[in-house]
């Protein structure tokens, strides 16, 4: 029997309604028969993806903890080590991995849901 409180995810799509302003949503989607962790994002409307992967390390940005966005919600935030990347463009503008970006990962919207177009390493 489905929870009446998680989002209803599918293997390739997560619903528009779930994407509110100013919370990150940290799950996995299917592209191209591949399953990739993802976190997705509402700002100013537009909805954003970016591979969750941290170019530090390579660990999720939550892996210890969810709270991803900095104070304003102009910053994403790396649970592990503290680094700071645009909600913009994935760059990381404070911390081990300053320069190096985020993999964002273009969406389009299907049926009031949200798809990944192809993930581009
Ligand atoms: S793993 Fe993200 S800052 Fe170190």
């Amino acid at each position: 029997m489905p929870s009446t409180l998680a989002p209803d995810v599918r293997a390739d799509s997560y619903p528009l309604v779930d994407l509110v302003e100013g919370v990150v949503r940290s799950t996995e989607l299917e592209v191209g028969g591949k399953r990739y962790p993802v976190l997705l994002l509402r700002r100013s409307g537009k909805v954003q993806a970016f591979l969750n992967a941290c170019p530090h390390q390579y660990l999720p940005l939550d892996f210890q903890g969810n709270n991803l966005l900095s104070a304003d919600g102009s910053m994403l935030m790396c649970s592990m080590h503290g680094a700071m990347f645009t909600i913009d463009n994935g760059e990381c503008v404070n911390g081990p991995c300053a320069g190096a970006n985020l993999t964002a990962i273009a969406v389009h919207e299907e049926n009031d849901r949200l798809k990944l177009d192809a993930v581009l390493w």
